[in-house]
């Protein structure tokens, strides 16, 4: 507690960074009293005061002024002569001087004059200030003892009395003049000193200075100094709190004789109980070694840096003064504005210390010798170290995205200079730079605490995802802080943490045209923090990258599958398309979690089976989904000979004749019906169906619909009613025609141009009726009706039969008459052709001519030649002969018009020609 700063010799005061500089050469203290530099005079000491905006540097050297001497004031001289000097740590300073230490002019211990020199260096000697300070103190009111206790001495100063007088605890003795005094000591002056310890040790007044104490006189009074835990003073525990104790005899030569005075002083160096809210000061009632009798304490005092303090000013302050059977107590509110706070970081842990200097004054008298002591302690406490671990408080709502943490509570002498986030350093104004906003806030009290703000976007927090929905932000810091203006730094740590459920995830998109899906995924809150899977062969692989052309940009990737890529699935097999599916997953990494999803499935055209008219049928199987096993390569047609032309993994491609490989034929409404199915026949899948595997029968219609139309060109492009959409269709078309030929050879046949054909009456006119391009030989042309009529439309009247129900119109003037047909280079299928010949003739009405043209119509019948029923038994095999000659009605031929494999034809005109006309 007792401390002053020791450095070469003079004392030192080491403040760093003060502002101001004080620039007035002189100084005149009385004039400003609030000017920085103030000196008082209070009762027996004079307090200096030098606020700390005087300071210009790091170093303060006072010295005393003895007339032109200049004495510069080491620690060692100071304690011996009466000064005591304390700096706080921001350069404020106070200096005691006792009215009787060395170099302050005593006049008739009344008027005491003392000149003090300040000098302060900056760095270096060029900022050199130095102030002069005189005061004068006028002090009568002495007792007749008087005890000081001081920081750094204790001094006791007697007044030298006649022998009749003794003050209390002193005994003058009578020397005897066998202990011859030296010439050389002066009248009024100490020859030696007798040190108890308890022991005895003798020093005369030269070997008692040089040992660092002091001892003088004064115009009246004897006076002694020790500095604490010397050699020859002691420590004694008195009613339970340390003491320091200086007791000597003293030898001084009075005019006529020698004279011997005992003389003590007792200081307490403890007695201080801590709690965080108070201060409690206990010094002994009786100090023991000071009495020899009964004493009666008359005032108590007490007073704050050397200055007393009245009643008002200590209940303001809390202060309390009281006396109990064995203590004068004292007690301080720890942080009364008269003391100061320090903050201290030892092993960089932050604590503070509370500073004070009370002041005890006692006086009383001694019971026995009537005689006063005042007793007076300047005691400098200082609270041990109190920690006080910062706190952060946490005011973050994560709603707002940013950190917000206040950090305290810290004195004002400590400054934030840096934080650390986790792998950086930046500093309080590079923090402010980046938006950070550091800032200090101060209290009433100048406690102060430092609040930080950091978005959740820098990337000094650290994120995660416990889940994927929720962002975990992390934002580890150290708070690097110093004290000032010592310097000591010190660190806190705090760690932030705050979830918020703000991930947006990746959606996926998609759309197909004709052959493509188009896949577009949106980038979330995340990134690209996943990995795109696509579902091949039943298992999620990685989005191969080469395969697919992939775009990217900021916010979205896409790319585009054709439909029959490896990473696509064939749900579905219609008749003219294909309904394929693409699966993608959007899988999180590290954690897998699964972010998306899209199952997109589309129909994209493909002709499944193709029918030609020549009898050739293409058709493509295709591996769907639900048949896991199937191997294209092993799917036959009925005939299971008859293997794919071509298969990969997933395509078999058939080209086969409806001849052939077990095509089956029927007629269905107007159609001609083929089918033939491709199936798995491979033994090996029979083999796992057998299991029960997940592996039905694969099977796939195949079917060639022939729509029976004579006109020649045109193709059927409708699907017809009622099919199973499961089979493939195929569609082709079957035509009939009907030419009449010049010859009954039935080589030359007249062309399209050629009509109207001209021909004489009864000239033979040679019909031919043919299916076209078929080469089923299991199909009969029978032709069912022929007649003739006036006009183009074949429903009109009148009409002649020619061929009624199959077989020759019996009732015929002009004789129709069936040509047999048999193969040869142009009649491949003689069953498919029918040639009849009927002669030219014409309608008359009344013996008269209606037109000199006919047109001739018939409705064919395209028959299944394994089945021989009613009109298919074949040309007029089962003869009817009931027709009329000429029908009025169509109602007979209207009867069959809905037949499934009629076929209705006509001729062109034929013209009778004019000069055949009479034959
Ligand atoms: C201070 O006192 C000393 C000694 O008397 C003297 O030499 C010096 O000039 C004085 N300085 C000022 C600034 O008055
Ligand atoms: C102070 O100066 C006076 C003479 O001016 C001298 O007698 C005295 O010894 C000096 N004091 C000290 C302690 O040097
Ligand atoms: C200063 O005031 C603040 C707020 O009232 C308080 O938290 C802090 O402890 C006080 N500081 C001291 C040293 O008393
Ligand atoms: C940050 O502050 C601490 C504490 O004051 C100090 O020890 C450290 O050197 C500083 N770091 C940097 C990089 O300035
Ligand atoms: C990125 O591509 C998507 C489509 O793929 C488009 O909608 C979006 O506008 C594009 N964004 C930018 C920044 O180009
Ligand atoms: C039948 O016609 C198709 C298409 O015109 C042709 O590709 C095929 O070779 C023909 N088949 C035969 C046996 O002539
Ligand atoms: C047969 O062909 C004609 C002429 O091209 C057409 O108008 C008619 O609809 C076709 N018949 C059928 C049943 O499709």
């Amino acid at each position: 507690m007792m401390h002053v700063f020791l450095c070469l010799g003079t004392w030192i005061l080491l403040a760093v960074a003060v502002s101001g500089v004080f620039q007035r050469p002189s100084f005149k203290p009385s004039s400003h009293p609030d000017g920085g530099l103030r000196s008082e005079c209070l009762w027996n000491i004079m307090r200096l005061t030098l606020d700390k905006t005087l300071a210009v540097g790091s170093q303060l050297e006072i010295s005393a002024i003895n007339g032109t001497d200049i004495i510069p004031l080491s620690p060692t001289l100071a304690a011996q002569c009466g000064y005591s000097m304390e700096s706080d740590p921001w350069g404020n300073t106070k200096v005691f001087v006792s009215l009787l230490g060395c170099y302050v002019a005593n006049q008739a211990d009344a008027t005491f004059n003392l000149g003090l020199r300040f000098r302060m260096y900056g760095d270096g000697l060029s900022k050199q200030v130095q102030h002069n300070v005189t005061e004068t103190c006028r002090y009568s009111r002495w007792a007749s003892r008087e005890i000081l206790c001081d920081r750094n001495y204790m001094e006791v100063s007697t007044l030298m009395v006649t022998p009749e007088v003794p003050t209390d605890g002193q005994k003058v003795q009578e020397a005897s003049w066998q202990d011859a005094i030296p010439d050389t000591v002066a009248a009024n002056s100490i020859w030696k000193i007798t040190f108890h310890t308890p022991d005895s040790k003798v020093m005369v007044l030269k070997d008692a200075h040089r040992a660092g104490y002091g001892a003088t006189t004064t115009p009246t009074r004897l006076v002694l100094r020790s500095p604490y835990n010397m050699a020859e003073t002691y420590s004694e525990e008195v009613a339970g709190v340390p003491m320091e104790v200086f007791s000597v005899s003293t030898y001084y030569k009075q005019i006529r004789r020698l004279a011997i005075m005992d003389l003590a002083a007792a200081c307490p160096t403890g007695g201080l109980v801590f709690t965080d809210e108070v201060i409690t000061w206990h010094v002994p009632r009786r100090i023991t070694p000071l009495i020899s009798s009964a004493v009666k304490i008359l005032e108590t005092h007490m007073g704050i840096d050397g200055q007393r303090l009245d009643k008002t000013m200590m209940a303001t302050r809390r202060y309390k003064l009281s006396i109990t059977e064995s203590h004068v107590v004292i007690e301080l509110p720890v942080g009364s504005p008269d003391g100061y706070y320090k903050s201290h970081a030892p092993d960089y842990a932050y604590h503070i210390t509370y500073t004070v200097e009370p002041m005890l004054e006692l006086l009383w008298r001694a019971d026995d010798t009537q005689a006063d002591t005042r007793y007076k302690v300047l005691f400098p406490i200082t609270t041990p170290l109190m920690p006080r671990p910062p706190h952060v408080i946490g005011n973050t709502v994560p709603e707002h995205k940013v950190f917000d943490l206040l950090l305290g509570t810290f004195l004002h002498d400590v400054e934030l200079l840096n934080i650390t986030f986790s792998a950086k350093v930046l500093t309080v104004a590079e923090c402010n730079a980046r938006g950070f906003d550091v800032q200090e806030h101060r209290f009433a009290n100048s406690s102060k605490t430092f609040s930080l703000q950091v978005p959740f976007s820098d990337e000094v927090v650290l994120k995660h995802n416990p889940d994927p929905m929720t962002t975990v932000y992390f934002l580890p810091l150290v708070f690097g802080l110093l004290i000032l203006p010592e310097q000591t730094p010190f660190s806190h740590p705090a760690e932030l943490e705050a979830s918020l459920e703000d991930v947006v995830l990746p959606t996926i998109t998609g759309f197909c045209d004709q052959e493509h899906f188009y896949i577009s995924v949106k980038y979330g809150s995340q990134g690209a923090n996943f990995q795109t899977m696509m579902l091949h062969a039943g298992s999620w692989r990685e989005l191969d990258t080469e395969l697919y052309s992939l775009s990217d940009n900021r916010t979205h990737f896409s790319i585009v599958v054709p439909f029959t890529a490896p990473d696509t699935v064939f749900e579905m097999v219609q008749s003219d398309s294909v309904r394929a599916r693409v699966d993608l997953l959007l899988l999180e990494t590290p954690n897998m979690w699964k972010l998306n999803d899209l199952s997109l499935a589309c129909y994209f055209p493909l002709t499944m089976t193709e029918c030609y008219s020549n009898g050739t049928v293409t058709a493509i199987a295709v591996k769907v989904e639900s048949v896991i096993n199937l191997n294209p390569e092993y799917l036959t047609l009925s005939d299971q000979s008859c293997k794919p032309a071509f298969s990969n993994d997933r395509f078999a491609f058939f080209s086969f004749n409806l001849n052939s490989c077990g095509t089956t034929r029927t007629f269905f409404d107007n159609f001609m019906v083929y089918e033939n199915e491709i199936a798995m026949h491979h033994s090996t899948s029979k083999h796992q169906s057998r299991k029960g595997l997940i592996n039905p029968e694969y099977r796939h219609t195949v079917s060639c619909y022939y729509l029976l139309n004579h006109t020649e060109t045109m193709a059927f492009r409708t699907r017809p009613r009622n099919q199973d959409l499961k089979a493939a269709l195929g569609v082709g078309q079957l035509v009939v025609q009907m030419r009449l030929a010049q010859e009954v050879s039935y080589d030359l046949f007249y062309q399209t141009e050629d009509y109207p054909v001209a021909k004489y009456l009864r000239q033979p006119l040679y019909f031919e009726v043919e299916l076209m391009q078929s080469t089923d030989p299991r199909i009969e042309l029978v032709l069912e009706n022929c007649w003739a009529t006036l006009h183009e439309d074949r429903t009109t009247l009148p009409s002649w039969d020619l061929i009624v129900d199959s077989c020759e119109s019996l009732d015929d003037r002009y004789v129709t008459v069936f040509h047999p047909v048999v193969a040869d280079s142009r009649v491949h299928v003689p069953a498919h052709i029918k040639r009849f010949s009927v002669k030219m003739f014409t309608f008359t009405r009344d013996e008269n001519v209606l037109k000199d043209q006919i047109f001739v119509h018939c409705d064919a019948v395209l028959c299944d030649t394994t089945k021989h029923d009613g009109i298919c038994s074949g040309q007029c095999a089962n003869p009817l002969r009931n027709a009329k000659p000429l029908r009025q009605t169509g109602s007979k031929r209207d009867r069959r018009a809905a037949d499934a494999s009629q076929q209705q034809i006509s001729s062109g005109p034929i013209l009778l020609s004019d000069s055949s006309n009479f034959v």
